[in-house]
């Protein structure tokens, strides 16, 4: 396991090999998150047993997020899930295996779930990442892996002690950069971002991967 993970709850590590050219498509199709209403978002969902090499994909889930650490109710959110050429391509294995390799989780009796997201911008919209806040995602952990970034201003993904005091980190992370939080430990959040001057619609193209049960008491 990762030494900065384990000490500070948080630790930033370079690029599994991906083929971006090869991945980049998956994002372009995409279907839109109905559930952001700013229609900003698209996305898909899927969880997978089994090893980085060989992914099991396991039978289709609601993605549940539980009310205990936000305040808010507990949200069931139905996504398509990840097309068959995403999760058997190599690169795809690549970042599940940095996850296991950082985290030390064991796919064989934890699932990693795995959110294909495109979040844009531009014509006069924000891109929001975060439009919850500073918030945890009641896993143990989570990683999140940048595939692209096209012509965004803005958009600093940042780890925070609590929900009132200042980031401890805060990054543009680039295309390749995995930021891994320990979701029990601290708490995260991202900047809205905007479009370059003279871009239309922007985007950011990232992989969310969470595992494990949170085991806070509060
Ligand atoms: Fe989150």
């Amino acid at each position: 396991m990762n030494n900065e993970l384990k000490e500070q709850g948080y630790a930033v590590v370079d690029a599994p090999e991906i083929d971006r050219q090869a991945l980049a498509e998956s994002f372009d199709r995409l279907p839109t998150d109905v559930y952001l209403r700013s229609g900003t978002r698209s996305r898909r969902f899927s969880w997978f047993a089994g090893t980085p090499q060989s992914p099991v994909k396991l039978p289709h889930k609601l993605f549940y997020q539980t009310a205990k650490y936000e305040g808010r109710p507990d949200i069931h959110r139905e996504f398509d899930e990840i097309d068959a050429s995403v999760y058997n391509h190599p690169s795809f294995q690549n970042i599940l295996g940095c996850f296991v390799r950082v985290t030390d989780v064991n796919m064989a009796n934890t699932p990693i779930e795995v959110h294909q997201i495109r979040i844009r911008a531009g014509g006069g919209f924000d891109g929001n990442a975060s439009p919850e806040g500073v918030h945890r995602d009641g896993c143990h952990y989570l990683g999140v892996f940048v595939v692209d970034r096209d012509g965004v201003e803005g958009g600093e993904t940042s780890v925070h002690l609590n929900k009132t005091d200042g980031p401890i980190y805060s990054e543009i992370l680039p295309p390749g950069h995995f930021l891994f939080i320990d979701d029990e430990k601290v708490m995260h959040h991202a900047l809205p971002m905007t479009a370059k001057t003279g871009k239309k619609v922007v985007y950011w193209d990232i992989f969310v991967l969470t595992a494990g049960e949170h085991r806070r008491k509060e």
